[in-house]
């Protein structure tokens, strides 16, 4: 089949690279590519919301699967265009992706469907919410309702800042538009951990525990990025955690959406805050996290276009969906300054080092210890054949192995193999997992 991928960043890379390697792929479309995409599709420069271009460009190229990234087409339709041209794409309509859209219509579905989240209550002007704020004490969580570049968010320890947070969002408008509705939450402590499903609308199958790192320094320190690492699976989360989220989350929230007639095909991203045996959704997201796909693509064992089209076609239950047991972990080497400004167009080395040139006894260490190494291209670009940055976050570095420990070893020595002037990454990815080993698995999750 021919498939085209909507986007253009690390987790875009890490799902081109994947249905690279299916038995049933014979050629892939990205819209819109990078150079490590470059190298195993077709680059196709439509913009990732040009949603009437993209179907103008799937018909005419017969695509028999579109598999969007980016949570921006969804919101703007892009799964509702494609199925009305009669053409097969996965991920959910822009009903459904209110999932992820609108916190207030998420906290309501999750309401009615009784699964598990904290307290809240949504304004649509400041003055009531200052009011509500006023009359509480204690920390509480303030969110803009729209999609804010994960910024929407202010964890407030007290009402003052709580009313600093409404006036920044209502008032002062700093997320625009998103920022029209505000929800006001009870604060939640724990540990969180995400966890994704592969949805059809009325079935699903788990793929997979992620804990992602959002500040962009050690020890959860300074603003919140995209997210700047992620490993897979998260070892304090059991088989036992997974089937009570399965059943306490995941099904009433489809059973949810389809009574509601808008059902939800697509990946589920669950973020859950764990706190012992409480759990409680912090919030949905409608599409793979990235740099949490980079991870899951490195375990996944079964054909990933066969899988999606499963989910697609609403035939989930028969999808044979394998995940490796072995751990994967994703480092973002990300751009000085990021997630602030920063500069383009800088030189990247090393790379080739890693894809061919590997030397021997570092060859011989990974391949005793069955580790594999992969680097994901996120935010780069080619100028006069020379690699160079060209974002935020530039590069993925993803490693698997049987144990973590050693997964994590492996990608710190690869990163520190890529050199570009700025680059940074955190330096404590997956730390929390490997302390609750070494202290022998005694954790409250
Ligand atoms: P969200 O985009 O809703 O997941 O929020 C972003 C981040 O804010 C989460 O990953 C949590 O770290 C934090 N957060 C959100 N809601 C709460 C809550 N109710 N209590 C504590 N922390 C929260
Ligand atoms: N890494 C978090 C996200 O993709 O939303």
């Amino acid at each position: 089949m021919k498939v085209l991928v909507i986007g253009k960043g690390g987790r875009e890379h890490s799902l081109v690279w994947r249905l690279h390697q299916s038995q049933t792929v014979q050629k892939i479309f990205c819209a819109s590519g990078n150079p490590g995409i470059d190298q195993i599709a077709q680059a196709v420069p439509i913009a990732p919301t040009d949603v009437a271009a993209l179907v103008e460009f799937a018909k005419s190229n017969a695509v028999d699967l579109t598999v969007v990234g980016p949570e921006d087409p969804l919101a703007a339709g892009i799964v509702d265009r494609f199925t009305h041209a009669g053409l097969k794409i996965f991920g959910p309509t822009a009903a459904a992706a209110q999932l992820e859209t609108s916190k207030s219509f998420a906290k309501t579905i999750m309401r009615e469907a009784g699964v598990p989240t904290a307290g809240f209550a949504a304004f649509d002007d400041a003055e009531s919410a200052r009011r509500y704020v006023k009359a509480r004490t204690g920390p509480m969580v303030v969110k803009a309702d729209g999609l804010a570049l994960g910024k929407g968010v202010v964890i407030c320890h007290d009402a003052k800042a709580a009313l600093d947070a409404i006036d920044d969002a209502m008032e002062r408008r700093r997320f625009g538009a998103a920022g029209n509705r505000v929800i006001v939450e009870e604060f939640l402590s724990g540990e969180e951990v995400s966890f994704f499903a592969l949805c059809d609308g009325e079935n699903a199958i788990p793929l997979g525990t992620f804990q992602d790192h959002k500040a962009v320094f050690d020890d959860d320190r300074g603003p919140n990025t995209g997210g700047m690492g992620a490993y897979s699976p998260v070892p304090q989360f059991g088989p036992e955690l997974e089937a009570r989220v399965m059943r306490e989350v995941v099904a009433p929230t489809l059973a949810a959406m389809n009574a509601r007639g808008n059902p939800f095909r697509g990946l589920l991203f669950v973020g859950l805050m764990i706190d012992g045996e409480r759990i409680n959704v912090l919030e949905f997201n409608v599409r793979f996290g990235d740099p949490e796909c980079e991870a899951l693509m490195m375990r996944l064992d079964s054909d990933l276009a066969q899988n999606l089209l499963a989910a697609a076609d609403g035939k989930v239950a028969n999808a044979a969906i394998r995940l490796s047991p072995r751990s994967s972990v994703a480092i973002v080497l990300a751009s000085g300054g990021y997630p602030g400004d920063y500069k383009k167009g800088i030189a990247i080395s090393g790379l080739d080092r890693l894809e061919g040139n590997l030397p021997s006894d570092i060859k011989i260490k990974w391949a005793m210890r069955r580790i594999r190494v992969k680097v994901f291209h996120a935010g780069t670009a080619m100028r006069d054949g020379q690699l160079v940055t060209d974002g935020g976050r530039v590069l993925t570095v993803t490693a698997m192995a049987p144990e973590l420990a050693t997964a994590v070893d492996a990608a710190y020595q690869a990163a520190e193999m890529i050199e570009f002037e700025g680059r940074h990454f955190r330096r404590d990815i997956a730390r929390r997992a490997l302390v609750h080993a070494t202290s022998g698995g005694a954790g409250s999750v």
